[in-house]
């Protein structure tokens, strides 16, 4: 009998595992059956940009967390496929840092051109699943959510992509319930011009706390405060920013710091992080994880190690993202056609300790990167994946890392060299804090935008 395989979510992860069935069909192959599930109304998981923040229009939690002039914070040349260049898709070279329209518009033509759409079951959305062991089969319980109907289907694989950058986690500070302005968690942030002339805080020294920050400066925030809890970033700000250690409380406007400083706020805006969060999974099957380079009891970060045919795309702390995807992707597909065998589950455990300890004695983000590489290569050995040069995406992302440390608002304005095309990015028509513009006609276009920068 064909094999039967449920992929959840059409995002950047599930579109991955679609394109690598795909791309074995077309070299002769026999695939499997596959219905892909999407509870949004179109494909490119958080690329699909929504104005929603709260419930979506069928009352089911809004995916995405991405906000307008959002600009990519790595370079392009970092999450390159092997398989489809931007060059290759937009004709010509272009600048390294696109924003979001620009990306989704890259993930879009390669999937476009592979013709995949027809797997996908849009506007569904996946309510259960479930694993009998005596059938050795899952049933997949989803709801059609514009026929307000539930369905069960089974399956003999079940590939989890539904991302982990959606649910908040949201933390609690004393005097949150009596603060005059707003506070938000990072999730529901859409855009920076909201906050101009306001003074701001936000908790949070990651990804999210930095790019949200320097947005806001440069859409007119009259200051930044950028509450740690770990460690600062310790970027050059310019003078109206300020890096504090934890919040303790807020008095009415006022924010108290544990070393007893004070700041007088406007808003706060929580980039505390996401938590991994599947609500259509029963305990057994569900993989519990803080965000993290190398999450526990998944095999070859992939396979959930109770249940094999229990698969998981995109669940690590992410430096490589759409190529790291793939290289999961290429893997599971060639697992799940018997291409490639699984060890017993001893051989797993001992694999999973291995990469575990090495990742405890990372000690910082070039130790990550190179260990990051390190898992990617260790996929690619096994599949037909065109050639990745990961250790050249490595040091870009190297690169990348002492570039943002010398310039965070600056490095954006830089260019890197595409392993896979070999040319060097054109540089951008305007630097980035004087592109207000965040359109692909306006990234596209050969003109400077007339605009300046509205931070002071
Ligand atoms: C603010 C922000 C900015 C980012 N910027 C960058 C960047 O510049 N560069 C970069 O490389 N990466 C960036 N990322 C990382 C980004 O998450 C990945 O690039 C990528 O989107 C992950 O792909 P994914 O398919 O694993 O998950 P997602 O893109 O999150 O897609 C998951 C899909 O699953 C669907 N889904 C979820 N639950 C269900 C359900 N129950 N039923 C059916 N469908 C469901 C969702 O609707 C979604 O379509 C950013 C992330 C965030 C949060
Ligand atoms: N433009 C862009 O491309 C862009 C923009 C934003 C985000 N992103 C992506 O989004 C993803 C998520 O990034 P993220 O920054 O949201 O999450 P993250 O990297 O997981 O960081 C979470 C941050 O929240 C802090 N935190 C958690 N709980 C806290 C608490 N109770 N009190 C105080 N601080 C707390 C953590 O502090 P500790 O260090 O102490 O744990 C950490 O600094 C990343 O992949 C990133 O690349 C990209």
């Amino acid at each position: 009998m064909t094999a039967r395989i449920a992929i959840l979510g059409a995002g950047p992860s599930g579109l991955a595992q679609l394109r690598a069935f795909e791309t074995a069909r077309r070299s002769g192959s026999k695939i499997p059956q596959i219905d892909c599930y999407e509870k949004q109304s179109d494909w490119g998981g958080m690329w699909n940009y929504t104005w929603r923040t709260g419930l979506d229009a069928y009352g089911e939690p809004v995916h995405g967390s991405m906000y307008r002039y959002l600009w990519s914070n790595g370079p392009k040349e970092c999450l390159e496929f092997a398989d489809y260049s931007f060059e290759e898709h937009f004709g010509r070279p272009i600048p390294s840092y696109p924003p979001r329209e620009v990306l989704h518009d890259y993930i879009m033509g390669r999937v476009k051109q592979s013709g995949v759409r027809d797997y996908i079951r849009f506007n569904t959305s996946v309510q259960w699943v479930s694993y009998s062991e005596e059938d050795k089969t899952f049933t997949v319980t989803v709801k059609d959510l514009k026929k307000d109907e539930l369905y069960s289907k089974e399956y003999d694989y079940v590939v989890v992509a539904t991302g982990h950058f959606s649910t908040p986690n949201v933390p609690y500070f004393e005097g949150f319930e009596h603060f005059p302005g707003r506070i938000l968690h990072a999730h529901d942030f859409r855009d920076a011009c909201e906050f101009k002339g306001k003074n701001l805080l936000l908790v949070g020294s990651s990804y999210s706390a930095e790019d949200i920050a320097t947005q806001c400066y440069k859409y007119g925030a009259k200051s930044i405060t950028i509450s740690y809890r770990s460690a600062a970033l310790g970027f050059d700000w310019p003078e109206n920013f300020s890096e504090r250690p934890l919040l303790t409380k807020v008095e009415g406007k006022t924010a108290h710091f544990v070393d007893g400083s004070t700041c007088e706020v406007d808003a706060i805006i929580l980039c505390t992080g996401y938590q991994h969060h599947f609500p259509f999974l029963p305990d057994e099957l569900r993989l519990e994880t803080n965000n993290r380079m190398y999450p526990g009891s998944l095999y070859k970060g992939v396979f959930f190690e109770s249940n094999p045919k229990l698969i998981y795309l995109g669940m690590q702390d992410q430096y490589y993202t759409f190529n790291m995807f793939d290289a999961q992707a290429w893997y599971a597909r060639d697992v799940m056609l018997g291409r490639i065998k699984l060890p017993d589950s001893n051989a797993m455990a001992a694999d999973i300790k291995k990469w575990r300890e090495r990742e405890s004695a990372l000690s910082d983000a070039m130790d990550e990167v190179d260990f990051q590489a390190a898992y990617v290569r260790d996929l690619l050995g096994e599949t037909d994946y065109p050639t990745l040069d990961v250790e050249g995406v490595a040091e870009i992302f190297k690169q990348w890392l002492r570039d943002k440390q010398k310039d965070i608002l600056g490095y954006r304005n830089l260019r890197y060299r595409s392993t896979i095309t070999g040319t060097l990015s054109p540089a951008h028509h305007t630097p980035w804090m004087q592109a207000m513009d965040d359109s692909l006609e306006a990234f596209l276009s050969d003109k400077p935008e007339v605009s300046q920068s509205k931070a002071s």
